[in-house]
């Protein structure tokens, strides 16, 4: 995605992914000060390890506790987050403005953080169900806590995710549910006597899932006739505006969505969900 950005915009640059142990990770921050680096990305498992070690954390990963972009400013370093804008421009691109908006996201871990947080922050009444239900209880907490107001985003206990379910204009699943490879790859993220038929027709889903492009939960909410997303369009846009942060120059998006296809394809991913 990053080389097909820096071939179309003519930026003499290039990504390399680099295996950092932990051990490392403070050596690998530190090499970033050379003068050859744009910035990095960061995965896991140092999403929260990295804030310690950059000079300075926008106030968005502070409150995600999330550091997924690097950006230079000279010989500092800026940690960011790009998942959670990201992810809201991955919605406007279907349409969809979260303010107003009643959402329900399944999922408590570190993805689940990025998109309640920007669903919050973009307006939308956020309800957030776990498998672990005191996860989406600290997670509400923590995101309250530092900052997330109006409307708070809730948690609600599995056995009421049924009831939820009629009235929600978004259902985004962030668990590994669904992910080839992962715990459950032929579940589906709602608790057991959740039903996808309580969802209104006008419902977005979006899993955040791209391998396979269409996931168990996707293949539901098509069956149904419900618009469906998978997690391509946020990877995108994660990349895009990390892109724009290290090299100020606009984001070629749509070459950086054709790479993540063609990647995708090659593994065998399947055909991108409709
Ligand atoms: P990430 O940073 O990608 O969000 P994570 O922090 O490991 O990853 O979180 C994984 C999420 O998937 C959690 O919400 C997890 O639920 P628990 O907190 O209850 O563990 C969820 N998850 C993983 N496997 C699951 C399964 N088989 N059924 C339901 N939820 C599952």
């Amino acid at each position: 995605m990053h080389a097909a950005a820096f071939a179309a915009t003519g930026i003499d640059a290039e990504y390399r992914a680099l295996d950092v142990p932990p051990a490392d990770l403070e050596r690998a921050v530190e090499a970033l000060r050379e003068a050859a680096y744009l910035g990095a990305n960061v995965t896991v498992p140092h999403k929260q390890a990295v804030a310690a070690l950059v000079d300075e954390v926008d106030d968005e990963a502070r409150a995600i506790g999330a550091v997924n972009t690097v950006v230079k400013q000279g010989a500092r370093l800026l940690g960011c987050n790009t998942d959670a804008p990201g992810f809201v421009a991955a919605l406007e691109e279907d349409g969809f403005d979260p303010a107003g908006t009643s959402c329900l996201v399944l999922g408590a871990g570190g993805a689940a953080r990025a998109v309640v947080w920007a669903l919050a922050r973009a307006g939308a009444e956020v309800r957030v169900a776990n498998r672990g239900e005191e996860r989406a209880k600290d997670l509400v907490t923590d995101l309250t806590r530092s900052g997330l107001r109006r409307p708070a985003p809730s948690w609600i206990a599995n056995r009421d995710v049924a009831a939820a379910i009629a009235d929600v204009d978004l259902l985004v699943n962030t668990t590994s549910v669904g992910m080839a490879g992962g715990p459950a790859p032929d579940g589906v993220p709602l608790p057991n006597d959740a039903d996808f038929r309580g969802l209104p027709a006008s419902a977005l889903v979006v899993d955040l899932v791209y391998r396979p492009a269409l996931t168990p939960l996707l293949a539901r909410a098509r069956e149904l006739g419900l618009r469906h997303r998978n997690g391509v369009p946020m990877l995108v846009w994660q990349g895009a505006l990390a892109f724009e942060a290290w090299t100020g120059v606009r984001a070629p998006v749509a070459a950086m969505r054709a790479a993540v296809e063609e990647a995708l394809a090659a593994e065998g991913a399947g055909a991108p969900a409709a």
